[in-house]
């Protein structure tokens, strides 16, 4: 018999590709179509050593109905998508809104469309904490208001949960989890696959491991004036692998129980608020590697404080994000160090 198969878009991206391992290393098949915007060809190689299979790839855009008619064709039956696709920088979602609007909605429109043609029957969406905005009180539960977004990309999320949402209610024959991820950080232990910010990293961690790492002079904290104990900004740092192992579960929800509702939302998180500073403390404290730095003005559009109540996720579906931050940070560390390019 063969095993499930399950379509994972942007799945050579930094979620998606350690997403694929554990998929893999529970036993299901993938096909992974991404069009390499944002990512490269060599993380198949890397999730191909971890794993010891390579999935099975397409270059190609979902948002090209097409071309998702065809994979479905070619590479069927797929029973699940797992949709990672989209533009996630969030400053440059302000000065590309056709772009950002575009690209992580019309897939995801295709993609709802497809999947009853070829009866695919749910479909995970990689949503954000962001939806929430500054919450009145943390932690933060999924029943909290999600506020107006504070950037295009912001909004790409709440109205791909929308969508989601009013085609489940229209009748559509399928399932849908909604993730709302908190801050995923780390590379897979095995330093074979992890993040590979294209330029200048936007994001803390990636900023961080580059100038421990000599690439960049200085990390600047932006801002220390925040109303938090050491004045810099909090959040809920989870272990990118932690996260993935979550898709895996989701997934085996939606396609192996016809006792649950057909749209399911949980938040992805430790229930741990660290601030900035202590995440610098704990990877210096972790690998012994100091980090330059400086403290500079706040970043326009920073949240002040958002960590996760991962209840839900941890009843409902018995799944924990327990990776220790100073083991995450390791883990980044090593990623760091296997693609910093020899001086
Ligand atoms: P990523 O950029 O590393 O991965 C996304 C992948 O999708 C890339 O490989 C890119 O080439 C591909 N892609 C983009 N548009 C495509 C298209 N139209 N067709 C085919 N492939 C396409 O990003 P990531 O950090 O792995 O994020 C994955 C998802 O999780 C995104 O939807 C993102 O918005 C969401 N998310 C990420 C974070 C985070 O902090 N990393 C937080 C919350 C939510
Ligand atoms: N920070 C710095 N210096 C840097 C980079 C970041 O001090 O060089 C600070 C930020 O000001 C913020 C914290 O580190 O206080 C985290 O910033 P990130 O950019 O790493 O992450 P954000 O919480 O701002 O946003 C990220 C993604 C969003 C996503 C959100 C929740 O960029 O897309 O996590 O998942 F929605």
């Amino acid at each position: 018999m063969s095993n499930t198969k399950i379509l994972v878009t942007g799945g050579t991206g930094y979620i998606g590709s350690h997403t694929v391992v554990e998929l893999q290393q529970a036993g299901y098949d993938v096909v992974i179509i991404d069009n390499l915007s944002n990512s490269n060809i060599g993380v198949l190689d890397g999730i191909q050593r971890i794993s010891g299979i390579r999935p099975e790839f397409l270059q190609g855009d979902i948002n090209d109905i097409r071309t998702l008619r065809d994979l479905f064709s070619t590479h069927g039956p797929i029973k699940g998508i797992i949709n990672f696709a989209a533009s996630k920088a969030v400053g440059e979602s302000v000065q590309k809104p056709i772009l950002y609007y575009r690209n992580n909605l019309v897939g995801l429109l295709n993609l709802l469309e497809v999947m009853p043609e070829y009866d695919v029957k749910g479909i995970v969406f990689s949503s954000s904490c962001t939806v929430y905005g500054e919450p009145d009180k943390n932690p933060i539960d999924e029943s909290a208001p999600i506020k107006p977004a504070t950037s295009p990309y912001g909004n790409t999320k709440q109205i791909s949960e929308e969508i989601i949402s009013d085609v489940i209610h229209a009748g559509s024959p399928i399932k849908s989890i909604l993730l709302r991820y908190f801050n995923p950080v780390g590379a897979h232990p095995s330093a074979e696959i992890g993040e590979l910010p294209i330029g200048v990293p936007q994001n803390l961690i990636p900023y961080l491991t580059q100038t421990a790492a000599g690439i960049r002079p200085l990390l600047t904290i932006f801002g220390n004036d925040y109303d938090t104990p050491d004045g810099t900004c909090i959040r809920d740092f989870i272990d990118v692998v932690d996260l993935a192992r979550a898709h895996v579960i989701a997934m085996r929800r939606m396609l192996d129980r016809n006792d649950t509702a057909p749209l399911e939302i949980f938040n992805l998180g430790t229930g741990r608020g660290l601030s900035v500073m202590q995440l610098i403390q704990s990877f210096e404290r972790a690998t012994g590697v100091k980090v330059p730095y400086t403290i500079g003005p706040r970043r326009k559009g920073d949240i002040e404080k958002i960590w996760a109540d991962p209840t839900k996720a941890n009843e409902v579906l018995g799944w924990k994000a327990d990776t220790d931050i100073d083991q995450t940070m390791r883990n980044a560390w090593k990623w760091q160090l296997k693609v910093t390019p020899a001086k």
